[in-house]
């Protein structure tokens, strides 16, 4: 490492520390904002034009789509963002049919795996407000065949099934305490569909709109503005604000069916700006109040009087205003912004044009920035932890997926060195960088997310799986890229070291071959 050092050019070290500086910059914008991208309208630009506004504009990383259109996932391909796709109602029944199940995947899913970050498919939307007895029979068969079709296609760990509902399933939602699914659809639809979600680890998820259930009286609890409040004499608990009173509702119900450990999800939620004139708090500022309120509370991991200390996974309805939708005049102006993507109102989700300019090159970072990089990885869970069988699977499940996670792991190829541990530290985190790093990316029960580089927690670990000492992640980088920029013969692992290098100079390589 000492003469190392010697030969290492200043461009080198400029050219770590921008790296380092711009993936922490980068991480400190995003948040999870998720948006309904709806589409009922004739003025809308291309798919793929609003897919670069989200990625390069907005901190906008999760989409629900409410079709799974060929142009609207080929749009998101290589963005990075997470993408929700919709069986729509009608071809629920049809679902229940293994065969057809298949066949959609096949024709609406599996062409875009490699290059789009499918990440869920909502089986149809709020089925049960339909009354459509055949729709409401069919909907957990079908979400169930469906699961069934992504277990033979490998891609049930990346991709979950669930199906949004809109509060109109509960039959009592005050106070939120006494939450009750409605009678009849609780232990025939919502109790086989609450365990489906439990096994396949997916969240119920809810439609909940205080502007819908708001007068001209809570109009200040249903924008998280100061009010009265609603206090709750069963549990002596107060809440300031009408979503927490709603989602508290529905985990009040699903507690009742012995479900109160699955997660949920917020699949629409939003605030027209415009309505017909006797509408009282409909316009720009409030809509605006309502969106930067609710960003602001659903991730700030407050959580609700009866879920303390949780995030939801959250959905804004919706990413435009749109022009063909019937009804009264909100329904139409539900959106974040205008079909020529200027913003309707501002609530912090467009980056500045100087963090956008400056994405990549971020100088000011440098000496920001400590001597620590922290580019998160996904590694898999501790020395001991995770069974080399299950390591196994998500190699050979990567392998069929993209061949960039798989080809340096081969027998020629530059990364091989036959011991499972190490194949797999290489493929789930090609997975998880080049997938655009978000939590549902390569989501593998036996890998975590990590500051740690992958390379470096598999030299952590001995031969008898006890943690060694090692380099900094800093030495590390200097290292990989020493390899890359000062030698010329190809790169030859020889050791559990090299090969984490090589992890590494994959990872590199693959940044530095994208963004610049
Ligand atoms: C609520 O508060 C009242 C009055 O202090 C008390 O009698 C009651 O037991 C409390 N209930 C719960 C569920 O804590
Ligand atoms: C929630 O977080 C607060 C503050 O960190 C802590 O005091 C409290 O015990 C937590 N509650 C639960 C239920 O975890």
């Amino acid at each position: 490492m000492e003469k190392a050092m010697a030969t290492f050019s200043a461009s080198t070290v400029t050219t770590i520390l921008l790296l380092a500086a711009s993936t922490l910059y980068i991480q400190g914008v995003e948040g999870s904002i998720g948006v309904n991208y709806g589409t009922v309208a004739n003025n809308l630009p291309p798919p793929a034009q609003v897919a670069h506004f989200l990625l390069e504009s907005t901190i906008v990383n999760r989409v629900r789509l409410f079709d799974a259109s060929t142009e609207m996932l080929r749009a998101f391909a290589h963005t990075g963002i997470a993408v929700t796709v919709t069986v729509t109602n009608d071809q629920i029944p049809h679902l229940t049919n293994i065969g057809f199940a298949q066949e959609w995947l096949k024709s609406n899913v599996q062409p875009h795996v490699r290059t789009t970050n499918i990440v869920r498919i909502l089986v149809g939307n709020e089925v049960i407000s339909t009354a459509n007895k055949l729709l409401i029979a069919s909907l957990v068969p079908a979400m169930q065949t469906l699961h069934a079709a992504l277990v033979g296609a490998s891609l049930d760990r990346r991709i979950k099934i669930s199906t949004p509902h809109s509060l109109g399933i509960l039959s009592s939602s005050s106070p939120p305490s006494g939450g009750k699914f409605r009678q009849g659809y609780d232990t025939h639809v919502l109790k086989p569909l609450l365990s489906f979600l439990r096994a396949t680890n997916s969240p119920f998820m809810i439609n909940p709109y205080p502007f819908f259930g708001s007068s001209p009286e809570t109009l200040d609890y249903a924008l998280f503005r100061t009010s009265s409040g609603v206090f709750d004499e069963n549990t002596n608990l107060s809440y300031t604000n009408m979503l927490d009173a709603q989602l508290d509702a529905v985990f009040s119900a699903m507690k009742l069916l012995g479900f109160s450990d699955i997660e949920i999800a917020i699949s629409e939620t939003g605030w027209p700006s415009l309505g017909d004139s006797s509408q009282v708090g409909v316009d720009a500022e409030s809509a605006a109040q309502y969106n930067r309120n609710l960003m602001q509370h659903v991730t700030s991991g407050a959580g609700t009087p009866l879920m303390p200390n949780r995030t939801f996974e959250t959905y804004i309805f919706a990413l435009f205003n749109e022009d063909l939708k019937p009804g009264p005049t909100c329904e139409r102006n539900f959106g974040l912004f205008l079909p020529d993507m200027t913003p309707v109102y501002d609530i912090g989700i467009l980056r500045s044009t100087v963090a956008a300019a400056n994405k990549f090159h971020h100088a000011t970072y440098i000496s920001a920035k400590s001597s620590i990089p922290t580019n998160p990885s996904l590694v898999p869970s501790d020395c001991t932890g995770a069974d080399l069988e299950a390591l196994q699977r998500n190699i050979d499940h990567l392998c069929g997926l993209e061949m960039q996670y798989c080809t340096p792991i081969q027998e020629a190829g530059e990364c091989f060195l036959p011991m499972v541990r190490v194949h797999a530290a290489f493929s789930m985190n090609a997975c998880y960088q080049g997938t655009g790093k978000n939590d549902f990316d390569c989501d593998f029960e036996t890998g975590e997310i990590s500051n740690v580089d992958p390379s470096m927690s598999l030299s952590f670990c001995t031969h008898d799986n006890t943690p060694t000492q090692a380099h900094t992640p800093l030495l590390f980088l200097i290292e990989t890229l020493l390899q890359e920029f000062a030698i010329s013969s190809p790169f030859q692992a020889a050791s559990i070291e090299g090969i984490g290098a090589c992890s590494g100079l994959f990872a590199m390589k693959k940044r530095i071959g994208s963004e610049d």
